[in-house]
């Protein structure tokens, strides 16, 4: 088996893109993590990625003109690499379509929230604020709706009386760095497959 050539994008901290570098490790795992990718130099996870040996790449978005530009250049970066598969783990930005595109059926994104429930940012705030008694994650495709491709994968977990947004994020985040190596792994067989 030739693993899928896979890429994460970040824009922090990157447990997510540790979790699956974890993962990748099994010599069994469909994906490898070829590369990772940051719109900001001061990425947390940055510093991980290179200390196991992956390569590392800063594209920062203030330095193009409109988004098109700057995911144009992120698509270059990424099929200079010969990558099959992009994660997205904490990245940031919206996607343009034309990158999408150009992705299709090969880009994944984890949500912190049960999909198609808490669309966006803030999710532990409004879960919380609204007295949602289950939370979750959730990993989708990517398509050009916000948070609205299919969902691949999810998990729940308890909103606890007085929680605020961090405990419910972490208790959440727990619970992401399971579902999405898992995730991770489905889209990678399926890109195997394609290719026999
Ligand atoms: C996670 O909660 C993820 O679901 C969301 O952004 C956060 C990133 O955290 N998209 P990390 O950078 O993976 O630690």
């Amino acid at each position: 088996m030739t693993k899928a050539r896979t890429a994460i994008l970040i824009s922090g901290r990157g447990s997510n893109m540790m979790a699956l570098v974890e993962a990748a490790r099994a010599a069994d795992f469909p994906a490898n993590i070829v590369c990772v990718l940051s719109n900001k130099a001061d990425a947390k996870g940055l510093a991980f990625a290179a200390a196991n040996g992956i390569a590392t790449k800063v594209i920062d978005n203030t330095a193009y003109p409109t988004r098109e530009a700057y995911d144009a250049a992120i698509d270059a970066y990424l099929r200079s690499k010969d990558v099959e598969a992009v994660a997205l783990a904490g990245f940031m930005r919206v996607l343009s379509a034309d990158f999408i595109a150009g992705w299709d059926g090969r880009i994944i994104n984890i949500h912190p929230s049960i999909l198609p429930a808490y669309k966006g940012l803030h999710t532990h705030e409004r879960a919380i604020a609204e007295g949602a008694k289950v939370a979750g994650c959730s990993v989708h495709m990517v398509t050009p709706e916000l948070d609205g491709g299919p969902v691949l994968m999810q998990a729940e977990v308890p909103v606890l009386p007085g929680d605020t947004p961090d405990t419910l994020a972490a208790r959440v985040l727990k619970e992401e760095h399971k579902i999405y190596p898992q995730a991770l792994a489905w889209l990678a067989n399926r890109i195997i497959e394609e290719r026999e």
